[in-house]
């Protein structure tokens, strides 16, 4: 393929990737923003490999890393739950991690690479290879520990290290240090030991920067390591002189960056302090994820047959989703129930909080899965002042995102993180299997209302009860 035609590739796949990205924003064009990625994507594959850049000795060990590599991503496609996907998203971040610093490195020592720079040009290839693997490295540790705390390998809490603060900012003075040492090295030898240290500090630093984080604030984290392996990806391109790897990458990682903007205003955190790496911290220490809530007063359980009664004998109804609905996979029960209930003539809408389940858009994501209508499923600040006005409000499998202790005590780990105001409705039914905690760890006063009422058990199971009441 000749270099202008790999070139008129690059922008056409480019064009595509960006309207994937517009096609993503919105749950009804998200099928058609995939299928222009997977298309974009294909094309830029074919460009790449038939391009100027790789020769024909090159060609079969690309075919056998692809091989390899698909045969992992399908089984991978195929074996993952739903509840999984976090945490396979996190480890897959840290594989572009990992790709920008062994891409890093590779450049680093390959004399034939060194050779085609000089004098200006030398040094900003020697700062790209140095900020590269510096960026590879903190997402790779950072998105391993992510996936640790995602799959609930490694605990939820906050690890605070006395002065972290100030070895962050020792060890980001010694990786400036080093790349003052690195850029004047007149070697490879001599330059080894810069990016070594270097390296080393990037990946405790990653290490570091997300076990700082506590359970309710991982959303964010999330977020930035998504746009931590878009930058990743843009600096392999520096690296490997690929305009559309560049591209693709800063467009991930602008993206990332404004999810992540999105996140901290859904947990009321400000972006500064997120960047600054001064987040996670409360004033009080929540208790381990998973364990039981102190009590706070008397609960009232109801079966499913009370269930199925105060949701007939409403007439509007606000249903708020949360990982336990994934977990339970009931989001097609659900789907029925409400079309018993629209069918009674109850008015239904869903209630989704942004940061309900483990990942952005999650509960959209199940909830599309079931069809259930775009047009009954609204974002917290659309319906939160409608509770008031509502008959019943019920939470499956949800806790973190309904807890009214953020916004009644200020010691909360989840203090000032807004939440969906379920108690305001006239009855609330929490359907989850115990009194455990959510993800946070924090005790949740809304079950100890007078107006609200538990539905013990698995989520999908009490739905097919309760279903079963209201076809009766
Ligand atoms: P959680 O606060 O984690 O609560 C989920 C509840 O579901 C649990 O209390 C659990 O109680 C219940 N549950 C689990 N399995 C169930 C089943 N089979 N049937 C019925 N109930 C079940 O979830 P949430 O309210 O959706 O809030 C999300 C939390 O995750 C927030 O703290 C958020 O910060 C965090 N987080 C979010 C993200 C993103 S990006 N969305 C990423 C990382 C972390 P039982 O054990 O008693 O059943």
């Amino acid at each position: 393929m000749s270099a202008s035609l790999a070139t008129v590739s690059y922008i056409g796949a480019t064009i595509l990737f960006i309207l994937s990205l517009g096609g993503l924003s919105n749950q009804e064009s998200s099928r058609r923003g995939n299928l222009f990625g997977m298309i974009g994507m294909t094309i830029a594959v074919i460009a790449t490999i038939f391009g100027p850049q790789v020769g024909a000795a090159g060609i079969p060990w690309i075919i056998g890393a692809m091989v390899v590599g698909g045969a992992i991503g399908l089984y991978a496609a195929r074996t993952v739950q739903m509840t999984q996907m976090p945490e396979l998203v996190a480890l897959m971040h840290s594989m572009v991690g990992l790709a920008a610093m062994l891409v890093g490195f590779a450049t680093f020592i390959d004399p034939e690479a060194a050779k085609e720079f000089t004098g200006a040009a030398k040094s900003i290839h020697e700062m790209e290879i140095y900020i590269g693997i510096l960026i590879g490295a903190i997402t790779f540790s950072g998105s391993i520990i992510a996936f640790g705390k995602l799959s609930g390998r490694i605990g939820g809490n906050p690890m605070l290290l006395p002065g972290r603060h100030w070895m962050n900012l020792a060890g980001l003075l010694v990786v400036i240090y080093f790349g003052g040492v690195f850029l004047q090295s007149h070697n490879i030898a001599e330059a080894m030991t810069p990016v070594i240290v270097m390296t080393a500090i990037a990946l405790l630093f990653g290490i570091h920067m997300v076990m700082a984080i506590g359970g309710a604030d991982m959303p964010v984290v999330v977020s930035m390591l998504n746009s931590y392996s878009g930058w990743a990806a843009a600096a392999t391109g520096f690296m490997l002189s690929n305009d559309l790897l560049i591209v693709i990458g800063a467009l991930v990682g602008s993206s990332g960056a404004i999810l992540s903007y999105i996140m901290c205003n859904a947990m009321n955190r400000s972006f500064i302090s997120v960047i600054a790496g001064g987040f996670g911290t409360t004033s009080a220490s929540p208790k381990p994820a998973g364990g039981a809530a102190q009590p706070a007063g008397e609960v009232v359980p109801v079966n499913a047959s009370e269930a199925a009664e105060l949701l007939r004998d409403a007439k509007s109804v606000i249903i708020v989703p949360g990982y336990g609905m994934a977990v339970a996979q009931a989001q097609h029960t659900v789907f029925e129930i409400t079309k018993v209930l629209r069918e009674k003539g109850v008015k239904v809408r869903f209630g989704i909080h942004p940061v309900a389940g483990r990942m952005p858009g999650h509960m959209n994501v199940l909830l599309a899965e079931a069809r259930v209508p775009y047009d009954i499923v609204f974002e917290m600040d659309e319906l939160n002042d409608d509770f008031p006005t509502t008959d019943v409000a019920i939470v499956i499998g949800a806790n973190d995102i309904v807890n009214p202790a953020a916004q009644d005590d200020p010691t909360s780990p989840i203090a000032g993180m807004p939440v969906l105001e379920v108690w305001k409705a006239k009855t609330s039914i929490v359907m989850k299997r115990s009194m455990a905690s959510g993800y946070a760890g924090v005790d949740n006063p809304l079950f100890y209302k007078e107006n609200n009422r538990m539905l013990f058990g698995d989520a999908k199971k009490m739905l097919d009860e309760v279903l079963t009441v209201l076809k009766a």
